[in-house]
């Protein structure tokens, strides 16, 4: 112990103990982790009747005790699966908080455990998609360029050629992609979400809505070019161009001009 303690005023002593605490949360984060994610796998009986008190106490003023929806305010539930749920309260659009065009993505009001807990109820109702395996939506096993493709023809006419977000009609939006998690954009496409199309498995197998999910997350990396100018393309390199390159030669003239009077 002597032999440790006179080393406490040793120069390198701070750092050794910053580094010694960094590896001690670091280990503690990876443990609390990998516990999460291992119980929010499994659907039990438990989480199924979790699920409904979760559902009766917040869910069932709009879409009726047992899901079955009410008329001109909220859908059936019956069918829509657990990846339906999953994304809607995992996005924070339910519960829906105030009526409009389209729900509002808000910061989820339930734990991961809860919102798989709703999950397991609604699909305890009637078949529907399931939650995607962290297998099927790993970006790092996509193909970014077959992504691409699969993008501009399926989704850029209302998400933008990058995923930026853009307007449809009647105060509805096409939201932005590049925070959305991988789970949640495969959710999206199986699901259609409001006025979004489903991409079914015939329209899109799995592995090119992995592809997709692989060049959005490439987009979330930023721009190659540098700034990303609200990803419009070239409209807004154009105003840049025009008015930064032009304003510059306008004012050189302008100074020239004023140098020889
Ligand atoms: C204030 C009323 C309201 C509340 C509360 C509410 N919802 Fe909804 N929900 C709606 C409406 C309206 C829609 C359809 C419109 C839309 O998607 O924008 C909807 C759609 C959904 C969908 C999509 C259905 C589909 O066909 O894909 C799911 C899933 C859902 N709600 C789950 C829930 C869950 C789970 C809760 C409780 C945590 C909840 N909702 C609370 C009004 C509500
Ligand atoms: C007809 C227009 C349209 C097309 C085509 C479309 N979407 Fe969407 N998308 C929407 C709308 C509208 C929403 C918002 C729905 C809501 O908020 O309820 C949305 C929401 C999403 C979300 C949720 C984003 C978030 O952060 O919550 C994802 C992810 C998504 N779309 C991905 C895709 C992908 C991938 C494709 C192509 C395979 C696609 N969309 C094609 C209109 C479209």
């Amino acid at each position: 112990m002597n032999a440790l303690a006179r080393h406490r005023y040793h120069r390198a002593a701070p750092v050794v103990l910053v580094l010694l605490l960094l590896g001690l949360i670091a280990g503690i984060a990876a443990a609390v982790s990998t516990a999460s994610s291992a119980e929010a796998t499994t659907a039990t009986a438990d989480d199924v009747t979790e699920g409904q008190k979760l559902f009766a106490a917040n869910c069932a003023s709009c879409h009726g005790l047992d899901a079955q929806g009410t008329d001109g305010v909220a859908p059936s539930l019956v069918g829509v699966g657990a990846a339906a749920v999953d994304f809607q309260v995992g996005t924070g659009r339910m519960p829906m908080q105030a009526s409009g065009p389209q729900a509002i993505a808000k910061r989820p009001q339930f734990s991961a455990e809860e919102i798989s807990q709703l999950a397991a109820y609604v699909a305890s109702l009637g078949a529907g998609p399931a939650v995607p395996t962290a297998e099927q939506v790993d970006p790092e096993l996509g193909d970014a360029a077959n992504g691409m493709e699969l993008f501009r023809t399926n989704c850029a006419m209302c998400h933008g050629s990058v995923g930026g977000g853009g307007a449809l009609t009647q105060g509805k939006y096409a939201p932005n992609l590049w925070e959305t998690t991988p789970t949640h954009i495969y959710e999206a496409m199986l699901v259609g979400p409001q006025s979004m199309p489903v991409f079914n498995d015939a329209n899109i197998d799995p592995e090119g809505k992995r592809d997709i999910i692989a060049f959005l997350k490439a987009q979330d990396e930023g721009s190659p070019g540098g700034l990303r100018l609200g990803a419009i393309g070239p409209v807004a390199e154009g105003m840049w161009g025009w008015l930064v390159a032009l304003g510059l030669i306008i004012a050189s003239t302008v100074w020239i001009g004023a140098r020889s009077s």
